[in-house]
This record gives structure tokens, sequence and C-alpha cells, in this order.
């Protein structure tokens, strides 16, 4: 039995990836043979899609119509093609890991802040060249993007430099844009961080996604879940997963992991624990249809790549596998919360 196999009447089972599992052959095995969705953790995002080089060269050229470099995000559309394992898209917008110099007038950070309308120029050019590449080349093989990230913060929209040269209004743009690009059949989602939090969630409901639906914009909302051992409660957890859901909208848990700086046996069992309630929830919801659960993403393969390590300033062991690809009480755990056979 493997996760895609046991959960396949569910939903589909996906982990997010680097270039180091690219490369290493047990990796590629264990995810064909565990996995039935990937996402590139890194390699898709703005800053590696846009060509650094090529638009700060040639400003002039590129100020309205920002120039992408695909070689970075090939070898997961490769793989997933190859191994006929969809993907998730990871992610058209963000605060983050977006290079500063796209957010000013000629590139150039010394000068000033680019307009509203330079932005949505550009927001419309990236959007349409992404979508196009990966449309054109691997049609079919990407089934959900992350059209805007982590908008929500501190009580309102994230003061970010989206906000700044855009508005408000840049989460409904960028979704317009994408769904104008987007293939048919590629859902659109809007993914956050913290979502089973009530303010959050109710902001991110009634500010983002309502108006979205509106406009026929917004497919499925993206629960990050980058959770603690003991946060958050798994009732408020169901009370977002189901309010998201009675949307209507599709949901998908795109960022799973649970921090867990202890590696001891008890600790590994008490990891184990929290994976198969959780697990034992999402496949209750989406069995009485009160979220409709598409897919579910542990944030990387290996608790040695977890980025929490360094996120958290102390050795986390929050995933199913480690060393050598082997599995953890917490993978027959998870296995167990739906056949109810450990092992
Ligand atoms: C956020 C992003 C992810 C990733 C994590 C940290 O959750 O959405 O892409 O960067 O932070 O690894």
């Amino acid at each position: 039995m493997s996760l895609k196999t046991a959960f396949e009447p569910y939903f589909r089972m996906g982990v997010a990836l680097s270039g180091w599992n690219l490369a290493t052959p047990s990796h590629r095995e264990l995810v064909k043979e565990e996995f039935s969705s990937i996402t590139a953790e890194n390699d898709m995002k703005p800053a590696a899609f846009l060509d650094g080089q090529a638009n700060l060269e040639n400003p002039a050229r590129y100020n309205e119509t920002p120039v992408i470099k695909p070689d970075k995000a090939v070898p997961y559309l490769e793989f997933a093609k190859q191994n006929h394992i969809p993907m998730r898209g990871h992610n058209l917008v963000w605060h983050n890991q977006t290079p500063r110099w796209f957010f000013y007038q000629n590139y150039d950070v010394e000068g000033k802040l680019a307009d509203r309308d330079l932005m949505l120029a550009r927001l419309d050019h990236y959007i349409h060249s992404v979508l196009d590449f990966v449309q054109t080349n691997y049609p079919g093989v990407i089934y959900a993007w992350d059209v805007v990230n982590e908008a929500v913060d501190e009580g309102d929209f994230r003061k970010s430099l989206w906000l700044e040269t855009v508005g408000k209004d840049f989460v409904v743009r960028a979704f317009e844009i994408a769904r104008k690009y987007a293939a048919p059949g590629v859902s659109l989602f809007y993914n956050d961080y913290e979502t089973a939090q009530e303010w959050k969630r109710d902001f991110i409901l009634d500010k983002i996604l309502k108006p979205l639906m509106e406009k026929g914009l917004v497919d499925g909302m993206g629960m990050q879940s980058h959770l603690l051992m003991d946060h958050p409660r798994m009732e408020d957890y169901r009370t977002a997963l189901c309010l998201y859901g009675a949307l209507g909208l599709e949901v998908q848990v795109t960022e799973l992991d649970i921090h867990n700086a202890d590696p001891s046996a008890e600790s590994m069992r008490r990891l184990a624990g929290r994976y198969q309630e959780l697990f034992r929830l999402l496949t209750e919801t989406k069995k009485e249809g009160k979220a409709n659960i598409t897919s579910v993403t542990f944030w990387n393969l290996l608790d040695e790549q977890s980025w929490l390590s360094g996120f958290r300033r102390e050795q986390s062991y929050p995933l199913l596998f480690h060393g050598d690809c082997e599995r953890k009480e917490a993978y027959y755990s998870v296995l167990e919360a739906v056949t109810g056979v450990r092992g």
C-alpha cells in the first residue's frame, strides 16, 4: 500500500520537491511510489521564473514586458510529465521571493516605485508568459495554481510592495489575469498560512474568497498548514476547513508539516498521532461532503530538507520520511488513518 493508493478515493497525496530530490535516484523512486502530485518548493516562484539578467540589462525594452527564463522550472515539469504525476503551480503573485527590482520603474531600485498601470502591465505579461510556457510545452501537467500567496496579515491586506504599487485590488486583478490565460480545467487558488485562525479565516472568507467568487475567478482555497504539535487545535482546523468548504470551492492542504524538535521515539509517536488525527479529519470531512478536499501536499520529502530547521532555528523532525528515504512512524500512522491497518 502506498500513500497515493490509500488516499486515492479521497484526494491526491502530494509533496514539495527541490532540485536535490530530482537529482537523487532514490528520492525520485520514492516520489513515484508514494505520491500523486508534486510542487516545486522554490523553483517556480517569481524569483526563479523572472530573468534578472535580461530585464536588468535592457530595462527600456522590457519595462512593461518582463522576460521569463524557465530553466529552473523545466526539470520539475519534465519529471512530472515523464512520470504522469500532476503538479501544483506555486506561485504567481507573492510579496516574498519576488525580486525588489520588479517593483521599480525601469527595474531600478535606486529610482521610483513603479505606478499602478506599469505594475498591472507587468503582472499581465508575467502571468501570461508563465502560463503560456507551461501550457504550450507541458499541456495538462499543472492542475492548480496558487495565483496569490499570503496577501493577508495583521488584520488586513498585508503591507507589501504589491499593495503599495497597485492597491488592494491587486488580488482581484491577479485572478482576472490568471483566469484570462489559464487553460480550461486548471484550478485557481488563493493560498495562505494560519488559515484556521479566526480573524484571518474570516478576513479571507469575506474580503478575498467571496469577492473573487462573485466574479467567478477563484476555484480553491489553499490551507498551507505549517502546523505545530499543539497549534492549531483540531476543532479550529475543522471549523475553518468546513467554512472554506461550505463556499463550494475546492480545498487543498498545500504545505503540510508539523514542527517537532524532539526526535525521541516518544515524541515521534506523538507526531504520528497528530498526523493520524489530521488525516482522519480530512478524510471524514471529504466523505461527509463538508469540504471538497482535492489534494494534500507535504512540504518536502525528508526531515533533513525541511525549511523548518532554518525558520525555527532548531533542528526539526516534521515529516513522514527521513535519512535514506526511511519511513517514520508518522508514515504508518497516516496510512492507518484510512486503511485501519498499521503498515
Ligand atoms: C511559505 C511559502 C512556501 C515556502 C514556505 C517556507 O509557506 O508559501 O513557498 O516558501 O513559506 O518554505
